[in-house]
């Protein structure tokens, strides 16, 4: 399965989700696979030293991307691949041929309205594909005490896109994991409430790929306890 985490806006949280999810799905007992899809090519560098069994590779041509992700989707259980602030093409190429896009946003209406142009380019592709992918919208960077409104909500659905019910809160411990190599669920107590918050938000996006669901990730739990 390829997902795409993807929100043409820069710096809405993007290489921070993909790489606490590719790392969880590692956790799960999966074949994982990174692609750093960003210039910058932070997250590559991140999950080498946070999970350093999850493979990774860096691709932001749009044709490397259409010809060899498939490939590589066929050898690893999940490919996730951390989509580019900007470059178009880069991100068209990548919901072409992922399974499921994770659209991190910004919880505020301006954000939310910025979204219709954001996601012209995932729009464009469930079109031609006749459906796929299939996207959620991930509140990131939230208040502490936020409550999402009916106006958000409203504009949310009017883009055909649910929210999942679990955000990810703004906490300095995020923005401290690439600093220490790590992410939040080894970065100990400081990191608790973190820890609590991406575990749920990650059942909620993928639980067919909780450990005790599948065969693999039941006899990698036995083993290790
Ligand atoms: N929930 C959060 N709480 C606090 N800081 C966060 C959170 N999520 C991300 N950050 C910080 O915000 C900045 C942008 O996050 P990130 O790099 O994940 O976004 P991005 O969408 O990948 O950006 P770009 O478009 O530039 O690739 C980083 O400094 C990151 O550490
Ligand atoms: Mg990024």
């Amino acid at each position: 399965m390829i997902i795409a985490v993807a929100n043409s806006k820069g710096g809405v949280g993007k290489s921070t989700l993909a790489v606490h999810l590719a790392a969880w799905l590692d956790k799960q007992g999966h074949r994982v696979t990174l692609a750093d899809c960003d210039t910058q090519q932070s997250s590559s560098q991140w999950i080498r030293e946070a999970a350093p069994q999850v493979k990774t590779l860096c691709m932001r041509d749009p044709d490397t991307i259409i010809n060899e992700l498939p490939l590589l989707a066929e050898e690893t259980d999940y490919v996730v691949a951390d989509g580019p602030g900007s470059l178009a093409e880069t991100s068209r190429a990548l919901l072409l041929v992922a399974d499921q896009a994770i659209v991190p946003c910004k919880a505020s209406m301006l954000e939310i309205r910025a979204l219709d142009a954001a996601t012209k380019v995932l729009r464009q592709a469930q079109k031609i594909r006749v459906g796929p992918p299939k996207a959620t919208i991930v509140l990131s960077m939230v208040g502490k005490n936020y409550r999402l409104t009916q106006d958000m909500r409203e504009a949310a659905a009017l883009l055909k896109l649910p929210i999942t019910p679990t955000f990810m809160t703004l906490r300095q411990i995020y923005a401290d994991a690439p600093g220490q190599a790590a992410v939040v669920w080894h970065m100990g107590s400081r990191a608790r409430e973190a820890a609590v918050e991406v575990e749920r938000l990650f059942r909620e996006l993928l639980p067919e790929a909780v450990a005790s669901s599948h065969p693999a990730g039941r006899k990698r739990q036995a083993a290790a306890t």
